[in-house]
């Protein structure tokens, strides 16, 4: 590896990107910080936040006294020694004094304030029991998606990973925020630089229900935002700790009423006015069960591209023997880590010279040619950017109902053994692309395996067969997406349980149902009989106006009328 690129993956590793003294500046001098408050910035790189602070109170103080207020008030962490190293230079410097000893090196994860047993930061039963409120502000701009020391993840996981009944995702943001929050005093403020992933994304729904439990919320801009090495969209949380529930959040200048927000399945803090009408109760996971699908481990080993109904087999599969060692099973762990009673199994099994199943591929001379539907391979589901319909594009190689596949996955050198979606396989559903800027169904027929990148999903028992046309019509419509984006997860992913908390159109008269249903039917038979669509194609333009919102109390003639206006006119065939 360059040197360029060890030293862009240390920084991807540290989620370092640093702040732009004019961004921390803009912060420090909205916050008002006063002489008694004792702060501290978590993780504070080459010290952007700390020397706009010790800056602001020197205007205020002179420099001598802003000098001894640093010394005993002042508090940070950096675990790179790079960025300590730059931060302390710099401090030297401005003659800044002798750099305070508050100051440290160290992981903000396994660091707690003076008074308390250091030991107590990764351990459950002491962090619980010690006095942590120690801050009246924590300021910084947290590592975003940066690693957190393996040794430690699960500790981490026991003290900070669940509150108020939700899981708070191990992610070093979420971590650091709720640390943070706990090291406050009542009354005491937060004030971060962070990802906007935290407004909608379905896996910071436990951080968002605690947060808008505990503290007043405020989302806005970040000011004189400059970030140059940085694509990730930034906001600026402002966290007060008061330790009971809030009746909003206020989401750029907006309030958003918390019962507007528990109204949606995420815990949404971009549902407002316009959007909170939609989440009357009823979601597409109520008709329909969404799923990822797998990841094969090795592509090029197991799927082919078919052309014109053929593909090109370039191995011969067959089974062969391996050793089982303990030492290959601690690579295939996760984190490394055994538990004692399997830890013994697997040396009694290298013990006694036992082997396990593998798979053995080797190259043909020449590419075997396959005509497609054959027994041994299955259609598979990959995501495309077609909606409505798309031709079957790949093969798996699934002799022997996918057992080279399953048996591969089982011992590859990776943890992730089990199969996504694998009860699903087979079965007719919608699927859509899992990174697109909209969701663009697409009607699955029966017969595939499930690709990860294009989740699925499947009617629940009982439910009648045209919801399945119906909710597609839906999910390609403006509205819909306008809802996913804005409310559910405005990221690119459009994952499965996004699909489920999608609202019902339950606004919709029988009659419209009926239309759309008709609609949709005419849409996909085009689309079947190589018709191609897209999201300007005026009839699927015209879906906007089947599933338009109809507020409660308007009657099914009025909705008619709206209805006829965008009628739909398709080719017969
Ligand atoms: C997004 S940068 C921001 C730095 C600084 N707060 C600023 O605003 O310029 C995040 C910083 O967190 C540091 N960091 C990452 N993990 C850390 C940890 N566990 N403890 C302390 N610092 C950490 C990185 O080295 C990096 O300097």
């Amino acid at each position: 590896m360059s040197v360029a690129r060890i030293a862009r993956e240390n920084k991807r590793q540290l989620g370092q990107f640093m702040t732009p003294r004019i961004t921390a500046a803009a912060i420090v001098n909205s916050l008002n910080i006063a002489e008694d408050d004792t702060i501290l910035e978590p993780s504070f790189g080459e010290g952007a936040f700390i020397f706009e602070i010790v800056s602001a109170l020197a205007q205020r103080l002179g420099k001598q006294r802003a000098q001894e207020w640093a010394q005993t008030k002042l508090f940070g962490c950096e675990v790179d020694p790079r960025a300590f190293a730059a931060f302390s230079n710099q401090w030297e410097r401005l003659c800044l004094g002798p750099l305070p000893s508050s100051f440290e090196c160290c992981d903000f994860l396994k660091w707690l304030p003076p008074g308390c047993d250091k030991g107590a930061a990764i351990n459950r039963k002491k962090y619980v029991s010690s006095h942590l409120e120690f801050f009246d502000l924590v300021i910084g701009n947290p590592p975003f998606g940066g690693s957190i020391d393996r040794a430690i993840q699960d500790d981490l996981d026991d003290i900070l990973g669940f509150r108020d009944g939700m899981k708070i995702k191990k992610e070093t943001y979420a971590f650091f925020i709720t640390k943070s929050l706990d090291l406050l005093k009542l009354g005491g403020r937060l004030c971060f630089i962070c990802s906007d992933t935290l407004l909608t994304i379905p896996t910071m729904r436990g951080l968002r229900n605690w947060l808008h439990g505990n503290c007043d919320v405020r989302i806005s801009e970040v000011p004189e935002s400059q970030f140059v090495d940085s694509k990730q969209d930034m906001l600026l949380v402002t966290l007060t700790k008061h330790n009971r529930k809030a009746p909003y959040v206020t989401v750029f200048d907006h309030h958003t009423r918390i019962e507007d927000i528990e109204a949606t399945e995420n815990l949404s803090w971009r549902v407002n006015g316009e959007y909170a009408r939609y989440f009357t109760g009823q979601t597409l996971g109520d008709k329909m069960v969404a799923s990822s699908g797998m990841t094969i481990g090795n592509n090029a080993l197991f799927l082919r591209h078919i052309s014109d109904g053929i593909i090109e087999e370039p191995y011969d599969f067959s089974f062969g023997r391996e050793q089982i060692t303990l030492q290959r099973e601690i690579m295939r762990a996760r984190l490394g880590k055994i538990a004692p009673a399997r830890r013994k199994r697997i040396e009694e099994l290298e013990r006694l010279g036992e082997t396990q199943r593998v798979v053995v591929w080797t190259p043909r001379e020449a590419p075997a040619i396959v005509a497609i539907p054959h027994e041994d391979y299955r259609y598979y589901n990959k995501a495309t950017p077609q909606i409505i319909y798309s031709e079957p594009a790949w093969a798996i190689f699934w002799r022997d109902e996918g057992d080279y596949v399953y048996t591969f996955k089982k011992t590859g050198n990776w943890y992730l053994h089990g199969v996504g979606g694998k009860p699903y396989f087979g079965r007719e559903g919608l699927t859509w692309a899992l990174i697109a800027p909209r969701l663009r169904t697409r009607y699955l027929p029966a017969g595939y395996i499930l690709d990860s990148g294009a989740p699925c999903a499947f009617l629940r028992p009982g439910v009648e067969h045209d919801e399945l046309l119906f909710i597609m019509g839906w999910t390609l419509t403006d509205l819909c997406t306008r809802i996913l984006k804005n409310v559910i997860n405005h990221t690119r992913n459009i994952q499965s349980k996004d699909f489920e908390r999608i609202p019902y159109p339950a606004w919709m008269s029988s009659q419209a149902r009926a239309d759309a249903i008709g609609c949709v039917k005419q849409l996909l038979g085009a689309a079947r009989h190589g018709q191609v669509f897209d999201f300007n194609s005026p009839e699927v333009v015209a879906l906007n106006g089947f599933y338009a919102y109809i507020a409660p109390g308007i009657s099914p003639h009025k909705q008619r009328a709206q209805h006829d206006g965008t009628a739909l006119r398709l080719p017969l065939w």
